[in-house]
């Protein structure tokens, strides 16, 4: 078996399965999301729990009532900011956060899930906070950390280097049994994207390049292979376009062709159906992952259970494929990076990286993904996605006027630029809202209300920078809430983290996925570290799979050869 794989070329288009070579990494599989609650604070405690439990009736009451009342909605967030910020630390009392704080912290969850409820999820909670914050200061306080909402603001923590910890959705990662662990130094902590940055961020985004997202030929071989691998998999074709797009609607149907996509442009996997089944349980667990550590605490970790045995069962597909095994051993090689000037980041073993790997490109890539053909299929039929966006939140006129003056059908819009059509999608409900830095200036904000007032924000303290308030902002989008893909400035939609293309990608007057290879601005493995102050400010944290995502979406809706019309380089032979 050894023989075999190292006979194997890491560029095959399909990883094939070998029956048993998972066995050999089964222990290490097994200790992934094992271990303690890691940087657990007071408030994490378990023996909380049966006090929370105890006065549920009347913390319930509370959470409901501040998710109804605007005004008690504001004093409970100043509280929590209050306690979040206090800095002597005698008996567990104190610290961030304080056990004295913790009736209000479980009162805010609740209040706060109220308000993701009532408003169709985070972009209405952040139009919420926009509501009882007011757009006239810069930042706010939201849970455990500021947000920063207007355009040229995200544009500047975008476009500059970011500093970054284990911060998600406002809130510090439930670590590890949702979230990898991750840390910036070398060692076992693990390197997980999301939290690292420096070197260690820079090193992680070469070698991913250099094993996937930089193999342009292969990924467009596999995208042209697409045609025969999916058709088995939907049941029939309708040439009408609301009918094609009725049957794609299917929650399954959708699940399953992005899933089979993802996995098999990214790591040229064909999921059987046991695989395929634990691949779309990502579908139904992406609310675990915004709740914090005290939260799954309350659900007595059993969230952590089902995400643990979720993130082995990825493992274990990637390891059922010798192919895939030999592309993270020689990931794990290039992550020592001390021969370009880092550091030997190469400690921990292949499974840990494959779980880092595949938690982002579930994550963002398949989740994302999935939103976005949602979305852009309720788009052509001129309606809002109601899982995402409240109605009225996003207009769609009768027809769409093209760049010629010309009256068009959503259908013609989408052929004549499938990728600006898609960008706009994105622009009104984007698939991820927002993302998390760390502040690298001390500030000070001010904020409404009782407990209010100004306050002296330290350095590094989480800075959630909500990409969806910011592409909606009337100084940079005019008429924002109207679908419009036709808008000169498409090109500064921030859905994917940046702008792009990057002038190293365009390749025409209009943008194609599939036309130039996927520009990475933190270089590749062979330029030395750190990177120079130029290669630093530019977009670093750029999704690397944007290009993936947008040809996924259109392979999908080119299977209706309605949608097939456009002029991208791959698409759909009829
Ligand atoms: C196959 C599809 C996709 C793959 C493989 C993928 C992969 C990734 C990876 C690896 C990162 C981490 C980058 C870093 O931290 O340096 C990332 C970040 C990001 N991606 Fe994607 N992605 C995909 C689809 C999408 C889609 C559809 C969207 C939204 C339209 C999206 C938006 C983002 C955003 C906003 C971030 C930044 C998140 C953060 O820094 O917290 N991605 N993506």
């Amino acid at each position: 078996m050894a023989e075999s794989a190292a006979l194997l070329t890491v560029d095959a288009p399909i990883n094939h399965r070998v029956p048993g070579v998972e066995d050999a990494h089964k222990a290490n599989i097994d200790k992934i999301g094992a271990g303690p609650i890691v940087d657990p604070s007071p408030i994490d405690s378990m023996w909380l729990v049966p006090f929370a439990l105890l006065f549920s009736p009347l913390l319930i009451s509370m959470g409901i009532a501040a998710g109804l009342c605007k005004c008690l909605f504001v004093i409970a967030n100043n509280i929590q900011m209050r306690s979040f910020l206090i800095s002597c630390s005698c008996l567990c009392f104190s610290g961030s956060q304080p056990i004295w704080s913790y009736a209000f912290w479980v009162q805010g969850a609740v209040g706060t899930l109220l308000v993701l409820m009532l408003r169709s999820g985070r972009l209405g909670l952040f139009q919420f906070y926009e509501e009882v914050l007011g757009r006239g200061n810069k930042h706010w306080w939201a849970m455990s950390g500021i947000m920063t909402h207007r355009y040229l603001d995200v544009w500047d923590t975008l476009k500059e280097f970011q500093v970054r910890g284990p911060f998600f959705g406002g809130n510090k990662a439930a670590r590890p049994g949702i979230w990898p662990p991750g840390d910036n130094k070398p060692g076992h902590g693990g390197s997980f994207l999301l939290w690292i940055s420096g070197d260690k961020h820079t090193s992680y985004r070469r070698a991913l390049h250099a094993i996937v997202i930089g193999k342009f030929e292969l990924i467009k071989q596999r995208f042209k292979m697409l045609q025969n691998y999916l058709h088995p998999y939907l049941p029939s074709t309708p040439k009408d376009p609301a009918e094609f797009l009725a049957l794609l609607q299917n929650e399954s149907t959708m699940t399953e062709l992005v899933s089979r996509t993802v996995w098999f442009i990214v790591f040229g996997v064909q999921l059987d159906e046991e695989e395929l089944g634990w691949a779309a349980e990502w579908g139904s667990s992406a609310a675990f992952f915004i709740l914090p550590q005290f939260v799954q605490n309350l659900l007595l970790r059993s969230l952590e259970r089902s995400v643990k045995k979720m993130r082995r069962n990825m493992v274990t597909i990637m390891c059922r494929r010798p192919g895939v095994v030999k592309l993270f051993a020689e990931f794990k090689g290039l992550m020592n990076t001390k021969g370009v000037g880092g550091e030997d980041y190469s400690e921990l073993p292949v499974e840990t990286f494959m779980d880092e790997i595949q938690f982002v490109v579930n994550f963002a890539g398949l989740l994302g993904t999935r939103q976005l053909l949602e979305s852009t299929i309720y788009a052509l039929n001129r309606q809002v996605n109601p899982n995402f966006v409240k109605d009225g939140e996003i207009i769609f006129p009768e027809t769409l006027t093209n760049k010629e003056g010309k009256s068009v059908s959503y259908v013609e819009a989408y052929n004549e630029d499938p990728i600006a059509f898609l960008k706009e999608v994105a622009r009104l409900d984007p698939p991820v809202t927002s993302a998390n830095s760390l502040t690298q200036q001390s500030l000070t904000i001010d904020m409404p209300s009782c407990f209010g007032g100004k306050i002296d924000i330290p350095v590094n303290s989480g800075n959630q920078y909500l990409i969806s308030l910011a592409v909606r902002d009337e100084a940079r989008f005019s008429d924002a809430k109207e679908f419009n893909p036709y808008r000169a400035n498409i090109d500064d939609v921030l859905s994917w983290n940046a702008t792009f293309p990057f002038p190293e990608e365009n390749a025409g007057r209009k943008y194609d996925p599939m036309a130039v290879a996927t520009y990475d601005p933190n270089g590749n493995v062979k330029d030395p570290l750190p990177l120079t102050w130029r290669q630093k400010n530019n977009w670093n944290r750029v999704c690397p799979g944007r290009n993936i995502a947008l040809q996924t979406c259109v392979m999908i809706l080119g299977m209706c050869p309605a949608l097939n019309n456009s002029e991208l380089t791959i698409k759909w032979t009829n």
